[in-house]
């Protein structure tokens, strides 16, 4: 009876109308902020600030106007970022535990299943990341097998670098050379830098980094169930990474098929062991499918960021030669030309180490850091930020922070030296990012970025490729990396 009275009473547009307020009064019920939340720009219901760029320069701007510690509402989704060297610490160092977890980022959910050690959280993580952590140790320390292998490849990078004539892109041979670092550690191969199987996986590797920053990769964070049926680079992305895990499945069945347990050759043949060891320990997580992720993880993390920072610092050496002609001389009076570069030569070349920090602030090649999410709830520049909160880091704005560094907009390595030239630890130095999650390549990644960058230097001067005007605007995907560029090597 009711019901018909209101048929009467309401044509269609009513219906829409009234529907329209339910859905709106429940998108301001569920989406409406705790009290002494991080403040941000107005948030239109349904979609929030879906239209505003989540590019770390869009983060400057909007820490300009609402302060350190703000809030920005994509879809339903709330992220807090903190900028600043000086609130970044506290939530990361002085609160240690508060920012420990990760969110679950569709994107990569769909492809690592939770799995791996970037994304896992908890006990697996925990696990995982101690075992990941002890066999770099082990590799790198009791072996100093870590050391051979990148003294290796520096060998085979420069060997080839002296046949290439003429003007060449760099990129393919970086990548492969770096690639092969961690192919030494997880497979105990190398591969030749022309294997077509090897250089494809390294293509899918690029293109999916690029993909995953892409508009359709952000908006399928938001909308994940519609997109999932919607064609674009998302998918293409899906297809890249179902390739490279293909890869490394057909590696693990190899290891299996030759596997001697009392002689264990690396990673894979150390986690086939660990996961015997663990079977009665299921929630660690020690399976042939976490094992897969974990190396998708040391393969993605490990390969584009040092390829990309060793890039960069080619192209400031080109673009600065004064800085150049610095480095080669510091190595000719400590290293000369009849021996390899060793990491007992670190401590001894105080201006290339600066010339790499500065290449890590100054490139700020991970702008935004990896998402993270509070663990508890949690105070933070006098703000409540709710446990399971989306948390980003600004690490642009630590590396770039005015109030820290002299010059932050100039490529200066006298940010990392003293007045008498010796070598200065900067705290605001940060492109690992820090605590709980700190990066754990930090170590191997410093191991190679001081061998390549030196042996390059050691053997030639590089220079642009005629014509070339060098650009320093990065190209922003999920990493900011150099434009194609071409050089010249001459022997030294
Ligand atoms: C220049 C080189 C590198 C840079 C700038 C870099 C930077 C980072 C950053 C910013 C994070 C996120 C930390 C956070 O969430 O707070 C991270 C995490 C990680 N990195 Fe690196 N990284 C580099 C090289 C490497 C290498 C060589 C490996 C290989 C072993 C690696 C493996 C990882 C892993 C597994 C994580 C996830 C850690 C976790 O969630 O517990 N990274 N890295």
């Amino acid at each position: 009876m009711i019901f018909y009275d209101l048929q009467e009473f309401f044509d269609i547009k009513s219906w829409l109308l009234c529907l329209f307020f339910c859905l709106l009064l429940i998108d301001i019920i569920k989406n409406k902020n705790p009290t002494n939340f991080p403040p941000g720009p107005w948030r239109p219901p349904f979609i929030g600030n879906v239209f505003t760029g989540m590019d770390h320069k869009t983060i400057d701007e909007l820490s300009k106007k609402y302060g350190d510690v703000f809030s920005v509402r994509w879809g339903s989704d709330k992220t807090v970022f903190i900028c600043g060297f000086k609130m970044v610490k506290e939530a990361l160092v002085t609160q240690l535990d508060s920012f420990a977890d990760r969110p679950v980022i569709p994107l990569f959910d769909k492809v690592y299943k939770g799995l791996s050690v970037s994304l896992s959280n908890g006990y697996i993580w925990k696990k995982q990341r101690r075992f990941l952590t002890s066999y770099l140790h082990y590799f790198g320390e009791a072996k100093k097998n870590l050391e051979m292998s990148i003294q290796q490849e520096c060998l085979c990078l420069c060997d080839t670098f002296r046949e290439i004539k003429g003007p060449f892109n760099p990129q393919f041979y970086v990548y492969s050379a770096v690639s092969n670092i961690i192919c030494a550690v997880i497979f105990g191969h190398r591969f030749d830098y022309h294997d077509e199987r090897f250089l494809n996986i390294l293509r899918l590797d690029i293109e999916a980094i690029v993909l995953a920053g892409s508009s359709h990769a952000q908006l399928y964070n938001i909308f994940p169930r519609l997109f999932d049926y919607i064609p674009g680079q998302h998918q293409q992305m899906f297809s890249d990474y179902n390739q490279i895990i293909d890869f490394l499945k057909d590696e693990i069945k190899m290891h299996k098929e030759n596997w001697d347990p009392s002689d264990p050759q690396d990673y894979i043949d150390a986690y086939l062991a660990e996961m015997e060891k663990r079977n009665s320990d299921p929630q660690a997580g020690f399976r042939l499918d976490t094992l897969v992720f974990i190396l998708m993880d040391m393969l993605e993390a490990g390969t584009e960021t040092v390829a990309t920072t060793i890039r960069w610092t080619v192209l400031y050496l080109m673009k600065y030669p004064e800085i150049q002609k610095k480095v080669q001389a510091e190595i000719d009076r400590v290293i000369g030309q009849s021996r390899q570069p060793s990491l007992d030569d670190r401590p001894n070349m105080p201006y290339i180490d600066a010339v790499i920090h500065e290449t890590q602030r100054f490139a700020n090649i991970l702008p935004l850091g990896f998402p993270k999410s509070a663990t508890k709830d949690t105070i933070l520049g006098g703000y409540f930020i709710p446990k399971g909160t989306s948390v980003t880091t600004n690490l642009s704005s630590v590396l770039y922070d005015k109030n820290v560094w002299e010059t932050p907009d100039t490529f200066n390595p006298g940010h990392f030296l003293d007045e008498h030239g010796q070598f200065r630890k900067r705290d605001a130095f940060m492109p690992f990012s820090a605590g709980r999650r700190v990066c754990l390549g930090e170590q191997l990644a410093r191991m190679e970025l001081f061998l390549f960058i030196t042996s390059l230097l050691q053997h030639f001067t590089f220079s642009p490729a005629p014509g070339e005007e060098l650009s320093l605007e990065g190209q922003l995907g999920f990493t900011n990396t150099p434009s194609p560029y071409g050089v010249c090597v001459t022997p030294r």
